[in-house]
């Protein structure tokens, strides 16, 4: 254990980060040991994570102190921030930045920072088919993470653009749930387009890969996905895979979906949009024989469906409010 390599990861109680420190901690041989950082070391997932093996370490985002203290020592960083915690652009910059003026005060050999594409470079200043948010982004939490790209400039960094995780079926409400008429059914502004997704676990397993390779990937931009499939492909697959009827895909207008009026919903209507009308450009910048390298367990959806068969079961059917 002592002469492992430690990785600090960023986000370690969440589902990025919690998947590398899994794929750390199940590699009991392997030469890298994990840092999880929290900001609350007493939380149930930071307690499993310290139960099995892992140091746990306090820090905070919006402290850059506290990121320096918890990267001294540390040969790698994964640096992931949540834009849903504050559906702020900005903020998610000034973490961003704090990530890479630690990391760079306790010189770390290697950085894995999670990012996404500037969907502004996609579209003119003046073009019309989707709104500007936060005053100067399309899609806030691609267009910051993309800006924050710079504050790693300097440091032994792979920028690893990540897709749409499938497990937001489950955990971000997205799953097909029963109509009115008693059949499934799901709303997206996605046309016959494909959507770049993959299992979240995957994006660990990748970084992962990526910490083991070293000086391969360093530098690099590297794009990952499980699969691209259309939302009418993903929902027979649902239905083949959940033993359920049709699932019937309501194609909306991105307008449509923008005023659903949940938090993040001009955000999510942006995104799909973006996804939707340059699906070429999103799908080119992502290679699944690139994250197979990184990782050969690769999952495509069948499998992923497969694998978490009673959390989208659970999804598609949620109880009764009481
Ligand atoms: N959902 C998708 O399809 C998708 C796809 C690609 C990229 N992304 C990006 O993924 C990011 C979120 O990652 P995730 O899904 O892994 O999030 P998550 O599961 O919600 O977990 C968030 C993690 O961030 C940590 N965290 C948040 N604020 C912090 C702070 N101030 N200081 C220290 N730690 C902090 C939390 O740690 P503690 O609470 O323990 O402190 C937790 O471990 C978003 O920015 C999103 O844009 C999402």
């Amino acid at each position: 254990m002592a002469d492992k390599k430690i990785i600090a990861v960023v986000g370690s109680t969440g589902a990025q980060g919690g998947s590398l420190v899994e794929a750390i901690l199940r590699d009991a041989n392997g030469r890298f040991a994990a840092r999880a950082i929290t900001r609350d070391p007493t939380n149930d997932k930071a307690r499993a994570i310290a139960a099995k093996g892992g140091e746990v370490v306090q820090a905070d985002l919006d402290d850059v102190e506290s990121l320096k203290k918890a990267f001294a020592g540390a040969y790698g960083v994964y640096a992931v921030t949540n834009f849903w915690e504050h559906l702020s652009g900005e903020k998610e910059k000034a973490q961003a930045k704090n990530i890479a003026d630690a990391a760079r005060a306790a010189g770390v050999s290697h950085v894995i920072w999670s990012t996404l594409e500037d969907t502004r470079k996609l579209m003119k200043a003046d073009d019309k088919r989707m709104p500007m948010l936060q005053e100067k982004y399309r899609v806030p939490h691609f267009d910051a993470k993309a800006e924050a790209n710079a504050y790693f400039e300097g440091l032994p960094t792979t920028f690893l653009v990540t897709s749409f995780y499938w497990d937001n079926l489950y955990s971000f409400g997205l799953a097909p749930k029963k109509g009115a008429d008693g059949k499934y059914e799901w709303t997206f502004p996605m046309g016959d387009s494909k959507l770049a997704g993959m299992a979240v676990e995957d994006i660990g397993k990748s970084a992962y890969g990526s910490f083991k390779a070293g000086q391969q990937y360093i530098g690099k931009t590297v794009g990952i996905v499980g699969e691209n499939l259309t939302l009418t492909q993903m929902g027979e697959k649902i239905s083949k895979g959940m033993g359920v009827g049709p699932i019937r895909y309501n194609a909306v207008d991105a307008n449509v979906y923008r005023s659903f009026g949940f938090p993040g919903a001009d955000e999510m209507g942006n995104m799909f949009q973006v996804y939707r009308d340059f699906e070429k450009e999103v799908t080119g910048a992502r290679s699944a024989n690139v994250a197979r390298q990184l990782n050969p367990d690769l999952q495509n959806f069948d499998q992923f469906i497969a694998k978490n068969k009673s959390k989208i079961a659970s999804a598609m059917n949620p109880a009764p409010a009481a």
